[in-house]
């Protein structure tokens, strides 16, 4: 069948994402702007010349925060690669489609963006066309980005402008992603192109933690669910999402991401300053952070000053109750073994009532990560551990790494464990299957 229909329908499957992420931790970036010149500059008397801090233009400064704020370093960083020179590696569930990956955003005039007038760069963020219309492919969140303001996308462009030029082409993409053209259908069903227009019934706290959750944070990029095309689900925004994350060389592990919103199996039970402190410094009595969210907190959240981390966790808990999960009734047999499991391998730390404790462990008891919509990063805590990445602020009473199980546990074994902590206390979730579990192994 020839029709264009089906044609468009067909490449508009190949367009997509899901952030495969080499790089867990990219290193920070190489040209770190120098700290503002009056911190800086010692007194002159004092100061041996060689070591005067040059000058830091403000609007450079203000763009390395942005480009913070929207992890630009994480995605344009490929495993041991030069900061944002690219080469990262993108795939979709469709895996037949190939990879799409992350382009050098240096000052490069042949391999990266150098050539780039500010306005080329603007209309890119904001409409995903590159110069010479060129369409971008939705790996790169343009569709959150296209909130972001024009002066704060002049900074980040200026910001880029002072990188050190780094001559590298990354892979070619798979064949699926050499044609572009079918992202124009794409974004005319999916791109809400336009800027943040605040709330004026809000107060302004609201609006700027809106403004960086939505736009340059991307938070929905992973906590929205996606549909069939890959694009995020507005009625069902930041319910929570899946993550895949390529662990080695052509094995992926997918994630489950939480539910951000009010519901009882999102964070519900978080009030804003532990939502502010987890975002801050990868920590609060309520979790600590492990897989993907481990890089998002080290290269970006953990740089916010912390009235932005506090104006993103004030609009995260307006965010009314949406996706509130299912109970799942536990017959007595699986009460019964799940409870014994739960006891020899769990309950010393997070204890019997499910709440864990102070220095000991988070509570699994209202855990939006125990009741994901997706039980991934349920089985994969069980099996690998929750490893906390390196880099990151270390803040006093985070926990240590929680150990991987995985070895002296069946896939039924945990997949008895993963329902029981999913149902047992209040909790709510589906249950989890032997299948479900040897899929993350
Ligand atoms: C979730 C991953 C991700 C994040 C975060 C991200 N990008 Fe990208 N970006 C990509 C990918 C993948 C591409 C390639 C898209 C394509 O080829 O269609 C890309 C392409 C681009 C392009 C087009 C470059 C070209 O040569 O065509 C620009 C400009 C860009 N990104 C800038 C940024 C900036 C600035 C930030 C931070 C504010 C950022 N990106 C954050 C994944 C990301
Ligand atoms: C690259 C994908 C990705 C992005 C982008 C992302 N997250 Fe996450 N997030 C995850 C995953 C996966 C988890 C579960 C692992 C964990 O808890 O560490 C998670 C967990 C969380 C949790 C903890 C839930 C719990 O109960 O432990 C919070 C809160 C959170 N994210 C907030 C945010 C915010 C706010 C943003 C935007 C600034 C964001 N995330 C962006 C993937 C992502
Ligand atoms: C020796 C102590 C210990 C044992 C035993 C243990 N855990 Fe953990 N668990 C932890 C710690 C500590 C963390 C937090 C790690 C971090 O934040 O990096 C954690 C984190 C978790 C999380 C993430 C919670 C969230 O909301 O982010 C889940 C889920 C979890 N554990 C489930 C289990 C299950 C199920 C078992 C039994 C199979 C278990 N744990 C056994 C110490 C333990």
């Amino acid at each position: 069948m020839k029709s264009p229909f089906s044609l468009s329908i067909f490449a508009l499957a190949m367009t997509g994402f899901g952030a495969i992420a080499v790089a867990q931790n990219a290193p920070p970036p190489a040209s770190e702007t120098p700290a503002p010149a009056v911190e800086a500059a010692p007194p002159a008397e004092a100061a041996p010349p060689a070591e005067a801090a040059p000058p830091v233009d403000p609007l450079v400064e203000k763009g390395q925060y942005l480009a913070r704020a929207g992890n630009c370093i994480s995605c344009h960083t490929r495993h041991n690669g030069e900061p944002f020179a690219g080469g990262l590696a993108f795939k979709t569930p469709y895996t037949f489609l190939g990879e799409i990956h992350s382009t050098n955003i240096t000052p490069d005039p042949e391999t990266g963006i150098g050539t780039w007038t500010e306005a080329d760069f603007i209309k890119a963020m904001q409409t995903g066309v590159a110069p010479g219309g060129e369409h971008l492919f939705p790996a790169f969140p343009y569709t959150a980005f296209t909130l972001v303001s024009q002066d704060d996308l002049k900074a980040i462009y200026a910001y880029l402008k002072t990188l050190a030029p780094v001559k590298y082409t990354p892979p070619s993409n798979g064949i699926a992603f050499a044609m572009r053209w079918p992202m124009m259908f794409w974004n005319a069903l999916f791109l809400k192109e336009g800027r943040y227009q605040p709330d004026t019934s809000k107060p302004d706290e609201w609006n700027r933690g809106a403004y960086l959750v939505e736009g340059l944070g991307h938070c929905g990029a992973c906590h929205t669910p996606r549909n069939l095309l890959l694009a995020e689900k507005s009625s069902d925004k930041l319910t929570g999402g899946t993550q895949p994350d390529l662990v080695e060389e052509g094995k992926i592990r997918t994630w489950a991401a939480a539910n951000l919103t009010q519901a009882t199996t999102g964070l519900g039970a978080w009030n804003v300053d532990q939502i502010a402190k987890y975002l801050k410094t990868g920590h609060s009595q309520k979790a600590g952070i492990f897989g993907p969210m481990n890089e998002v907190v080290i290269n970006s959240l953990q740089h916010l000053t912390t009235e932005d981390a506090k104006a993103m966790a004030t609009y995260i808990k307006s965010l009314p109750a949406a996706g509130e999960g299912v109970k799942y009734p536990l017959s007595d047999a699986q009460k019964t073994a799940g409870a014994a499991l739960y006891k020899t391998h769990c309950d010393e730390c997070h204890l019997d009532s499910g709440r864990g404790g102070f220095m000991k462990a988070p509570p699994l008891a209202g855990s939006a990560i125990v009741q994901a919509p997706s039980s991934a990063s349920l089985i994969n805590v069980i099996i690998y551990g929750a490893i906390t990445g390196k880099g990151g602020p270390t803040p006093f009473g985070a926990w240590e790494d929680m150990k991987a199980l995985g070895a002296k546990l069946s896939d039924e074994e945990v997949a008895t464990i993963a329902t029981f902590v999913r149902n047992n206390w209040d909790n709510k979730g589906t249950p989890v299957t032997a299948g479900d579990v040897a899929k993350q192994r």
